[in-house]
């Protein structure tokens, strides 16, 4: 079998977030793979699967599919094309290209880029790589949670995992992570920002349905179709899933806050301390998470917000232990917007209700 192109990554306490929820919460450092994100496990999966004597790999992607499927095509010596859409931020291009991929920007959203990529996949005889639809990438997410069983080590499982949705690809690794670990009594909390909720709004009408845009900032993460055995998934009986939605200045205000926190230093211009807990209760997108299980929580960490998370080189210490960031690069336009218009001087926490 080829050797996995992942990295093992660390499992971190995180002191921080667990006084502020009351229980014990640990992150699984996605940050840290080599293209930035867990999306490296489930598409080097199947790209060492389907595509080694191909001429090359295609994969639709506003973000951080696009930048797993360019590390493994150049670590197999393939040609890459990435198809985004132009609601992608040019950062993300000026990112493939630097990587080595041929990038082409078609449409409005992911639906037209994979619509051109299935084209070109047929047209030039190259493999299709789902971001998120297709049980090798599933396979390949499945583990994370096969390295959270061994981190936690026996007789350990966690009360809850908490995770963010897109497409569905990376609940369904965990799902069958779960299973192949026998942790399928454990929930998942299936996180979604408000307007990039096509699993919410599929289980509130039990059947799938297609959002007609996406209207989150979440714009890179978001589709409007989740796909199908996602869906499935939350209907059968095999494992707990629970769909949360938070609105973007919510998110907004927990990355805000992780920032602070972890980091040391708030991002944001101008003075900023981490906001006070609210008395007696918890907030942030942990909340559900908490609520439905107090025992403990494991975070997939965010690594789509990668450019306004922690810097690399602090990732595989102790949250207690960061050092100060290296200097980040200034805000750009579109983080100067997103700051402006969704995080006013209201600086108060916002609770889930
Ligand atoms: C960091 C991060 N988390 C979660 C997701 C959602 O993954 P999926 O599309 O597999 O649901 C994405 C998708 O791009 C992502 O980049």
């Amino acid at each position: 079998m080829a050797q996995h192109m992942h990295v093992n990554t660390p499992l971190l306490e995180s002191v921080n977030m667990s006084k502020r929820v009351g229980t014990t919460v640990y992150l699984k450092m996605e940050n840290s793979q080599p293209s930035g994100s867990f999306k490296l496990r489930g598409i080097a999966h199947l790209c060492q699967q389907l595509a080694s004597r191909s001429k090359g790999i295609v994969c639709p992607s506003g973000g951080n599919a696009g930048m797993a499927a360019v590390y493994v095509a150049r670590k197999m010596c393939l040609p890459a094309t990435i198809i985004i859409p132009s609601s992608s931020p040019q950062l993300v291009v000026q990112r493939l290209q630097e990587q080595g991929a041929t990038v082409k920007v078609v449409g409005k959203d992911f639906e037209d880029a994979k619509a051109e990529a299935f084209r070109i996949a047929e047209t030039e005889g190259l493999v299709y790589v789902s971001p998120f639809d297709h049980p090798l990438i599933w396979q390949g997410h499945a583990s994370v949670i096969t390295e959270v069983a061994t981190s936690l080590g026996p007789n350990v499982k966690p009360g809850a995992v908490l995770i963010s949705v897109g497409g569905g690809g990376l609940l369904c690794g965990v799902v069958q992570g779960l299973k192949d670990v026998g942790w399928v009594d454990v929930p998942i909390i299936a996180m979604e920002t408000v307007g990039a909720d096509s699993l919410n709004a599929s289980v509130k009408a039990g059947r799938i349905v297609t959002l007609d845009n996406i209207t989150s900032e979440a714009v890179c993460l978001g589709a409007k179709t989740v796909c199908k055995k996602a869906f499935e998934y939350t209907q059968s009986n095999e494992v707990t899933i629970i769909s949360e939605l938070v609105t973007d200045k919510q998110a907004l205000h927990a990355l805000e806050t992780f920032l602070a926190v972890l980091v040391g230093k708030p991002r944001l211009p101008g003075p900023r301390p981490p906001p006070p807990a609210p008395p007696g209760g918890h907030q942030g997108v942990l909340r559900p998470a908490v609520r439905h299980n107090p025992s403990s929580v494991s975070e997939v960490f965010p690594g789509a917000f990668s450019r306004l998370a922690m810097p690399r080189e602090a990732s595989g210490r102790h949250p207690d232990e960061m050092p100060k960031p290296p200097q980040l690069a200034p805000l750009d336009v579109k983080e100067q917007r997103l700051y402006s218009e969704l995080l006013p001087d209201d600086r108060a926490p916002h609770p889930i209700s």
